[in-house]
C-alpha cells in the first residue's frame, strides 16, 4: 500500500486546485504538505502562490530542449530532487513520460466524467455534444491522455445558458474539493491498485472505507 505526504504539484495555469491543496496543508492534520510547484512555463499565478506560499518552484520549458525524451529526464529529474511521495499534476498541460511515470505514483486532475471528453478541452467538449450533466474526475496518470485508473468522479449539472467559462468554473468548484479530499485520503489512509481498480484505505477483507 501507498502513502502519500510529501506532494510535489505541477500547474500550467491560474492554479486554483494548487491553492486548495496548499490551504488544505496549513492543518498539520490532513496528512499531506506540497513540497515543491513545477511548471511548464514562465509567469503563471499557479507559481505565484507558490511563492506567495513560501513554496520552492522549478519550470521547465519544452521548447528549451532538443527532444521530447530531453524533457521528460530533466522534469523527472526536478521532481525527483523533492522526493515526492505522490505527484499531483493539477491543470498541467503535459503528458508526462516514462522517466517521471515510472518513478513517482502521478495523480491527475480533469474536468469531465472519463472516458467521456478527455483531452485539452474536456468542458467545451462535453458542452458541445449536448450532455445534461458532466463533472470531473481524479485518476492515476498514465501514458495516455487521460486514460489512467480512475480514483474518483462527481457530476455536475450543465445549465441551459451555460457557456464554457461558466461550466467550468461550476466543474472546479467540485473539482478542488474533489481533489483535496482523495489526496488527503491517500496521503492518511494509503491506497491500491489493481489493473484499472484503484482502492484508497485498509483493504483487509477486501473493504475500503
Ligand atoms: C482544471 O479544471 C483542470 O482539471 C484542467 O484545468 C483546470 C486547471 O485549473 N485541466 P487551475 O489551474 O487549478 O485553476
Amino acid at each position: 500500500m501507498s502513502k502519500a505526504g510529501r506532494l510535489v504539484v505541477l500547474v500550467s495555469g491560474s492554479g486554483t486546485n494548487l491553492q486548495a491543496l496548499l490551504d488544505a496543508s496549513a492543518d498539520p492534520s490532513y496528512g499531506a504538505r506540497v513540497v515543491a510547484v513545477g511548471a511548464d512555463r514562465d509567469g503563471i499565478e499557479g507559481l505565484a502562490r507558490a511563492t506567495r506560499a513560501q513554496v520552492p518552484t522549478f519550470v521547465e520549458k519544452l521548447g528549451d530542449y532538443a527532444t521530447r525524451a530531453e524533457w521528460d529526464a530533466a522534469i523527472a529529474a526536478r521532481i525527483a530532487a523533492y522526493e515526492p511521495d505522490l505527484v499531483v499534476s493539477a491543470g498541467f498541460m503535459k503528458i508526462l513520460g516514462p522517466p517521471t511515470l515510472d518513478a513517482f505514483p502521478v495523480l491527475n486532475t480533469h474536468p469531465a466524467l472519463l472516458p467521456s471528453f478527455p483531452g485539452a478541452h474536456g468542458v467545451r467538449d462535453a458542452l458541445v455534444h449536448g450532455v445534461k450533466v458532466t463533472g470531473c474526475t481524479v485518476m492515476l496518470a498514465d501514458s495516455g491522455v487521460d486514460t489512467g485508473p480512475i480514483v474518483a468522479q462527481e457530476a455536475v449539472p450543465v445549465l441551459p445558458d451555460d457557456d464554457e467559462a461558466v461550466l467550468h468554473e461550476r466543474i472546479k468548484t467540485v473539482e478542488r474539493r474533489l481533489l483535496v479530499e482523495i489526496v488527503g485520503r491517500m496521503a492518511r489512509e494509503g491506497w491500491t491498485v489493481s489493473g484499472r481498480q484503484v482502492r484508497i484505505g485498509n483493504l483487509t477483507g477486501g473493504e475500503s472505507t
